[in-house]
């Protein structure tokens, strides 16, 4: 199973200085719920955002990181890998859940069989976006409301 797991701004943006812009303690756990047990794939800039906040990789799950610099040392609970298509390879088989950031997302988009996607109901100044969700690609199966933003899911038509 490839998933893509992401929360999406109104106007599409997904950060801010290589943070969230917002804080939604629903929307994390909901995050946690998901990805636990499974693998979680991201790229460098993410990886580091989530080391400052929780001061260690995702608990629970295989923390896959990318980055075109592959010597960095990492936390136990973390795999670097320095080609996309070698780690996307090695997880052949596993639960993969595609976790950021825009660069990643933009790149992989095209390639998972479903979005979990967190649409929140507000506008945010932010630097990274998410890509386009074509509707003649994705078919909406899931929107569960919230108070200010709904769970959704896509399986690709
Ligand atoms: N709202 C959400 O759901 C959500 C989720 C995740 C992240 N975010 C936000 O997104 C922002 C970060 O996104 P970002 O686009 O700046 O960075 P990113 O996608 O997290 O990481 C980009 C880095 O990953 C590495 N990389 C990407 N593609 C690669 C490839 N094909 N091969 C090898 N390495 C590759 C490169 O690292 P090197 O530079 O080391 O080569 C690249 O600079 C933050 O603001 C974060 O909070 C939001």
């Amino acid at each position: 199973m490839l998933a893509l797991i992401a929360a999406v701004a109104e106007n599409n943006v997904i950060g801010v200085k290589n943070g969230l812009p917002w804080h939604i303690p629903e929307d994390l756990k909901h995050f946690k719920h998901l990805t636990m047990g499974k693998t979680v794939l991201m790229g460098r800039n993410t990886f580091f955002s989530i080391m400052e906040i929780l001061k260690k990789p995702f608990p629970g799950r295989t923390n896959v990181v990318i980055s075109n610099n592959p010597e960095d040392k990492m936390p136990q609970g973390a795999v670097l890998y320095g080609d996309l298509e070698a780690a996307l390879k090695d997880l052949a088989g596993k639960d993969v859940f595609v976790a950021g950031g825009a660069m990643v997302f933009a790149q992989m988009i095209n390639r998972v069989d479903r979005l979990y996607i967190t649409h929140i109901h507000k506008s945010y100044e932010g630097d990274v976006y998410f890509p386009k969700i074509d509707p003649a690609i994705w078919r909406k199966v899931k929107d569960e409301p919230h108070e200010g933003f709904n769970f959704a899911e896509y399986e690709k038509i």
